[in-house]
């Protein structure tokens, strides 16, 4: 089989039509489809399946034990997304597990492939959501009564998918068992194109925080209300919109984005009461990230208040830096050079459950090179070549790792 192969099986799952791409969320109508693959491919390979508490699953080789080195990320997607960020990681873990038995490697500890739920928050709200409630990170009840677009709790999704809402929270003894967590993922930029090289590892994931912001207005008649009459708040998020740009730009390399936007009521005809929309800010440092979300309030404030509407912000998520463990990415590195050569590890701007879990396991990340860089978009891809020397590489690694000492 080959990495490409395993992706094609689940290429029909969640398509996107009105997007395009895929939106594939957690206990959607692709959830189902999409964790029986996961189960039918680990059984495939003798790999007994397990779901933790917090809806993440776990296909052991070998029994599952201490020193553990677990590989894996997520199924899930952005609306409209990439048929590779997540998936790739995971269908690479296969691919690379198969070699390993076909050339009769065996395991001198336990081996695991993952899949976590909810990396992209896209229904939620909370990014790394599987991941973040198996470390800790996000408290259960909290996270529990998150509500999606359509008001539903993730309590109520919980529960509605089968699964025993009790048992959502901290698994610190899983995690204890882990020596290791090792994400294979296709780059979301164009480093590896433009060095001319198929994978690399990561040095560290830059700190992203995101908010809600609420605008008040009032909502009106579009034809009988005067311009000066109005407190429009889709006027005052447009001014925000460019507040955001403004704060970004004037830091570089900080980055700052208003990617989804809520009109209420949403009628051609009628001045809006409300706009809620989220704002996603990323720089190289936390106090960075920090300066930038002042700056943003700032600029936000002004052009909230210039339009005689209120502004209320609620953070809904931040994730400080991650510096991935430079021993293991060592090793990592070590592990690639007999066919790779000298790979780079570089930063990315996008986080990942290997940040998460960064906090407790030892964890390194391979990038797979994506000829356009696009990614969280149709657009996102990967050579078929480019994956199958990231199962490799995977390979190598997990050869490395779990061999025998
Ligand atoms: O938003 C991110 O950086 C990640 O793709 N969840
Ligand atoms: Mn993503
Ligand atoms: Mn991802």
């Amino acid at each position: 089989m080959t990495v490409t192969a395993r992706l094609a099986e689940i290429a029909g799952i969640g398509r996107d039509a009105d997007r395009g791409g895929y939106s594939r969320h957690l206990f959607d109508a692709t959830d189902a489809p999409l964790r029986d693959w996961f189960h039918r491919r680990a059984s495939a390979l003798g790999l007994p399946v397990e779901e933790d508490g917090d809806a993440n699953l776990w296909a052991w080789w070998g029994t599952p034990g201490d020193e553990a080195v677990a590989t894996g990320s997520h199924l899930d997607s952005v609306p409209g997304g990439g048929a590779y960020d997540g998936p790739l990681g995971i269908a690479a873990a296969f691919e690379a597990v198969a070699q390993l038995q076909a050339e009769g490697f065996t395991p001198a500890r336990p081996i695991a492939v993952c899949a976590f739920a909810e990396e992209e928050g896209s229904r939620f709200g909370l990014p790394c959501l599987g991941t973040r409630l198996l470390t800790g990170a996000a408290e259960p009840g909290t996270a529990l009564a998150r509500v999606d677009a359509a008001g539903t709790s993730l309590a109520e999704a919980w529960a509605a998918s089968g699964r025993d809402v009790a048992a959502v929270g901290p698994d610190p003894d899983r995690l204890a068992r882990l020596a290791a967590f090792i994400e294979l993922h296709v780059e979301q930029g164009r480093d590896l194109e433009d060095r001319g090289i198929p994978v690399s590892t990561a040095s560290a994931i830059i700190p992203h925080g995101r908010w809600r912001l609420e605008i008040t207005g009032e909502g009106n008649h579009a034809g009988t209300t005067t311009m000066e009459q109005r407190a429009d708040p889709v006027v005052a998020a447009a001014r925000v919109v460019l507040a955001v740009q403004e704060a970004a730009r004037a830091r570089p390399p900080a980055r700052g984005t208003i990617g989804k936007v809520t009109v209420v009521p949403g009628g051609t005809n009628v001045i809006a009461s409300r706009v809620v929309a989220w704002l996603d800010l990323r720089a190289d440092h936390d106090e960075d990230v920090r300066a930038l979300f002042e700056a943003v309030l700032a600029g936000a404030r002004a052009g909230v208040e210039a339009e005689g509407c209120t502004l209320e912000v609620y953070e809904e998520s931040v994730t400080p830096r991650v510096d991935f463990d430079a021993a293991l990415t060592a090793r990592v590195a070590g592990a690639l050079r007999p066919e790779f050569g000298e790979v780079p590890a570089i930063p990315t701007g996008a986080g990942h459950d290997a940040g998460i879990l960064s906090s407790v396991v030892p964890t390194a990340m391979l990038f797979v090179r994506n000829p356009t860089g696009v990614s969280h978009a149709p657009g996102e891809g990967a050579r078929d070549a480019d994956c199958e020397a990231g199962a490799r590489a995977l390979a190598a690694t997990l050869r490395a790792l779990a061999g025998a000492a």
